[in-house]
């Protein structure tokens, strides 16, 4: 290992651009300065648990909790004794203050119908879906399943079920009815709300024949809610199916949030392990809401006037923490959108950014480098003027990607949030604050107040600054998750096992002298030359700073002299795919990074493998990459037409 530690992770990545605050946004900020940053953030860190309880007075609490944290280490218990509840935070605390005719939602279908929620009627609706429920036997600790196109009702759901203490399992559009079946089964889902479809691309999502089929194998399932959405004959099961507008009809608008412990189960949320069946990420009351308010604050610096577009489905945890739970509670105006960003056209996000005048946009990577491949033709049609931030989640933003999102979409007066966290996490754990930490393009920068990571090798040692390696939490926080559902065990072996008394986040990372935290990849992608651990991100970052690359994955091929060789799929937005480009893009690496990171193999290819979440599937490319037949488990696996041309091209 060349005196390299287990764990260590060696960094190749040059990037000394520095981008400062807007001198008019720091101003109006609620965190102005790198300076107020820091007090607070010393301030958090010197007493976390004083530090959150302070905080915590801002929710509205029907009893008060008697102690900020008890710790059983790996189980947190945040605000013990108190009664709050989320739906109430998020609504009630509105009405009677000037937001309470406030548009909450703003929705646009993806055929291109509209509707506006304000805080009232979002409150009326939701107290009325939470008597259906009721009416259906469902009561507090009760898991209802949410299979719903992007439309206000999931919202209502959700909130619906966190009105009554019922535990709400949103499961993305996307899936399977053998994916739905799954998850009811997992978590013994009483009740599951769907529609008679949704609309993506133009096409209809059979969503209603998935549940029936998933229904079929879902024993616990007693009561289904449809939702009408494309006004389609869908097969209605006598005493269990019942069409969602019937049963509003006669409910009452009166439902008093119930009262709920702090550590009341709010949701659970399945994500892919690396191997074998999903999680269930269990996420809990008080702390969560908490968590997911200030760091809305903090990260988005949100203000009333703002028109807030986070684009992710409710299906991830995005959509839970900053569509819906954190912005509510905030009092934001939400925008929604039902569709695909390539509907009917490539300029369908700019266009509902300049229709609704959005000034907050909260995206992927995985877009952003859709957009850049797609060309600049379809940003320049639109007047982007009403955006003041912008913001990336759940993947690395490669450099040169960011600095055409800084460019083109934010105009360079912008501020880019790149927020690293994780279902796991519940909220952004590591991010710019707008108006006070200068951006690198490329880094999430610094941790929130109250949070405190470090970078670790395999034993738990700290590795120096400029190293990579492991990164880990060194304290609990409100919005962390509370468990696997139904599994401590694998939580405690997941998350708590490899660095003692840690929280292993699973990512590596490492921070530079400035106390910037640079991720460089999943822990299980890391390419080891001899003996020299290579990041993904930054191996794919020096090809996408490459004019002709759009989007790149690298990954380990097994290599008798070496160890593992870099192997490298691209996509391309212009050029030729021929030998001649392998060579330049080699020699590119080869500037960029070193003779080390060379690829040995470069594939072209048309597109990557994806998660429905957009998150590129580097085990699926390690498979074909060693000429494996047997390819690991594919289903989280966006499009499947994309592995077998991937396959094909192996022939
Ligand atoms: O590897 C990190 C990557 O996404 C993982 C978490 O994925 P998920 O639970 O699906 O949550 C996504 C939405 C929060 C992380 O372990 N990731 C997420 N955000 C970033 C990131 N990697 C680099 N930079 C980010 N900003």
């Amino acid at each position: 290992m060349g005196g390299i530690q287990s764990g260590q992770v060696d960094t190749v990545m040059r990037e000394d651009r520095v981008f400062a605050p807007p001198a008019e946004f720091a101003a109006q900020a609620r965190i102005g300065s790198l300076a107020a940053y820091e007090k607070l953030w010393n301030e958090a860190a010197a007493d976390t648990e004083a530090f959150w309880g302070k905080l915590a007075q801002e929710l509205h609490w029907f009893r008060p909790f008697s102690k900020v944290l008890d710790w059983q280490e790996p189980f947190a218990h945040w605000f013990v004794g108190g009664q709050t509840n989320v739906s109430y935070n998020c609504l009630d605390v509105h009405l009677g203050t000037p937001r309470q005719n406030k548009a909450a939602i703003l929705w646009e279908g993806e055929p291109g119908d509209t509707r506006t929620l304000t805080y009232l009627q979002l409150h009326r609706e939701v107290c009325k879906f939470a008597n259906v429920l009721k009416h259906l036997g469902v009561a507090a600790g009760d898991v209802v399943s949410i299979y719903l196109p992007m439309t206000p009702e999931l919202a209502i759901a959700m909130l619906a079920c966190a009105r009554i203490g019922a535990v709400h399992s949103v499961i993305f559009g996307g899936f399977s009815s053998t994916a739905i079946a799954e998850r009811n089964n997992d978590a013994g889902a009483k009740v599951v709300i769907t529609a008679d479809g949704g609309w993506r691309r133009g096409a209809q999502l059979p969503l209603k024949a998935n549940v029936d089929e998933a229904l079929e194998k879902s024993p616990t399932v007693k009561h289904c809610i449809v939702l009408r959405r494309l006004n389609n004959a869908v097969h209605m099961h006598e005493g269990r199916d019942h069409w969602w507008h019937e049963m509003m009809d006669g409910a009452s608008a009166d439902c008093p949030a119930t009262p709920l412990d702090s550590e009341h189960p709010l949701y659970i949320l399945y994500t892919s392990g690396s191997t074998g069946k999903p999680k269930g990420i269990k996420h809990t009351t008080a702390g969560y809401n908490l968590y997911v308010k200030k760091t809305m604050e903090w990260v988005f610096d949100l203000r009333d006037e703002d028109v807030y577009w986070c684009t992710a489905d409710c299906g991830w945890v995005t959509g839970h923490s900053y569509v819906v739970y954190g912005p509510l509670s905030c009092g934001a105006t939400v925008l929604m959108y039902e569709g695909a960003p390539n509907w009917p056209d490539e300029g369908r996000f700019w266009e509902i950014i300049e229709k609704y005048r959005a000034t907050i946009f909260y995206t992927a990577p995985t877009a952003i480098r859709a957009f850049i491949k797609w060309g600049d033709k379809w940003v320049d049609k639109y007047d982007l003027s009403s955006l003041r931030l912008l913001g990336t989640v759940g993947e690395g933003i490669n450099p040169e990607a960011w600095m055409w999102y800084h460019r083109k979409i934010g105009r360079e007066r912008c501020p880019i949030v790149d927020t690293w966290w994780q279902t796991e996490t519940g909220g952004i754990m590591m991010s710019p604050l707008p108006g006070a930490i200068p951006t690198k393009p490329g880094s999430c920068t610094r941790p929130m107040p109250g949070i405190l990571p470090a970078i670790v090798t395999d034993s738990g040692q700290p590795v120096p600054d400029g190293q990579g390696g492991m990164l880990v939490m060194t304290k609990p926080w409100p919005g962390m998750l509370r468990g696997i559902w139904g599994d401590d065990d694998r939580y405690r072996q997941q998350y708590w096992s490899k660095v003692p008394h840690h929280y292993l986040a699973g990512d590596n990372a490492r921070r530079d002298a400035d106390g910037y935290y640079w991720i460089m990849g999943r822990i299980d992608d890391v390419i080891n030359v001899a003996g020299h651990r290579l990041s993904t991100i930054e191996v794919e970052s020096a090809l996408v700073s490459h004019p002709d690359v759009a989007e790149a994955a690298a990954i380990g091929r097994p290599d008798d002299l070496k160890g593992q060789a870099v192997a490298v799929f691209v996509t391309l937005k212009s050029g030729v795919p021929n030998e001649e480009l392998k060579r330049e893009l080699k020699a590119h690496v080869r500037k960029e990074i070193g003779a080390l990171a060379v690829p040995d193999d470069v594939r072209f290819t048309k597109a990557l493998p994806k998660t429905r979440s957009g998150k590129i599937m580097r085990r699926l490319l390690r498979d074909i990459a060693s000429g494996k037949h047997q390819i690991g488990d594919t289903t989280t696996l966006e499009d499947f037409s994309v592995l077998a041309s991937l396959q094909k091209d192996e022939e």
